[in-house]
């Protein structure tokens, strides 16, 4: 059974990694990836500076999925780039910025400290979804801003890397749309750039959970609001995957899909798979199970493909039947 998969020239040995969220700030979390089955390391949203995050508590969970308010913790963006010569996956570093300028510095040194450093960095995220940064939009939503980033990021990363071989692929995380004339609009602006892939989705933005036994809410940034995951969000995940690889299908544009939101089983990485994904990110189960999960999903996903007679992902990957 063949569950490899690859975006760009980058080759990963299965299709299920961490996603950036959880378990990923610091050096210990990042090694203990490294060890486990996650076909890659991706990094927790990186920024500039180190970041405290939000106020405790921000995360909850119950069976049905999460909902978070971090504030993107982490140790700030050198940590991560200083970091990767001790990662052997494809290392994968997420990152942001809070205005255009910053994550534009944020993004140059990262690619500098690849071709000039030559720095272990297999690709770059950018996360233009976290809903969770106390007076501040998503990004993605707001399509005039997305063309521009898309733009400025696109412009710096050609140029700074115009003569290298080997590139660090580059991709962005999206929020969940929910209008299909969103994805429309969206599939049009992603797909006039030349990224590797995109992620989707990000937690479903400005949730609220209710402790009805204390009659407040769960988490305490926001007034309570904060992202919402797992299997609450799965369906949309779905939808999002699926929408996105018919937009760029239709514009034969090869923009790979990493799929992330309520993968539990390998029944769900094999809907993902169907409706288009590429390779799939694992965020509220890899918090609630920790690092045995990659191994548990892959081998209920070899089990479903046994049964359904696929040898590898190429086989059913984006056939969703229509009925
Ligand atoms: C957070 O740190 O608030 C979560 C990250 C995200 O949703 O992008």
């Amino acid at each position: 059974m063949n569950l490899s998969t690859s975006i760009s020239h980058l080759k990963f040995k299965s299709c299920i990694c961490n996603a950036s969220g959880p378990k990923c700030s610091l050096l210990e979390e990042l090694q203990n990836l490294d060890n486990s089955v996650s076909c890659a390391v991706i990094t927790k949203t990186s920024t500039l500076e180190k970041r405290e995050g939000n106020p405790q508590p921000r995360y909850y969970d119950n069976l049905l999925g999460s909902i978070n308010s971090m504030g993107l913790p982490n140790q700030g963006h050198n940590y991560y780039i200083k970091h990767s010569e001790k990662i052997n996956k494809p290392y994968i570093i997420s990152m942001t910025g809070f205005s255009l300028d910053e994550l534009i510095t944020v993004l140059t040194n990262i690619i500098i400290s690849k071709t000039n450093f030559n720095k272990k960095i297999d690709g770059i995220e950018i996360n233009l979804s976290c809903p969770n940064i106390i007076g501040k939009g998503q990004i993605a939503y707001d399509f005039k801003e997305l063309d521009n980033y898309l733009k400025e990021i696109c412009f710096i990363y050609s140029n700074l890397l115009e003569r290298f071989n080997e590139k660090p692929i580059l991709g962005i995380k999206l929020p969940p749309y929910f209008e299909i004339h969103h994805f429309e609009t969206a599939g049009e602006i992603i797909s006039k750039y030349p990224i590797d892939f995109i992620t989707c989705i990000n937690s479903i933005g400005n949730a609220l959970l209710v402790d009805i036994k204390n009659e407040s809410t769960v988490i305490k940034p926001k007034g309570g609001i904060g992202g919402l995951g797992g299997s609450y969000v799965k369906p949309t995940g779905l939808s999002n995957v699926r929408n996105f690889y018919l937009q760029f299908k239709k514009r034969n544009r090869d923009i790979k899909i990493i799929g992330c939101g309520g993968i539990e089983t390998g029944k769900d990485a094999f809907e993902y798979i169907l409706c288009g994904a590429d390779l799939l990110q694992i965020g509220t189960q890899f918090y609630k199970e920790d690092v045995g999960c990659f191994n548990r999903i892959l081998k209920e996903l070899t089990e479903v493909m046994k049964y359904k007679k696929y040898n590898n992902i190429d086989e059913f990957k984006g056939k969703l039947k229509t009925i």
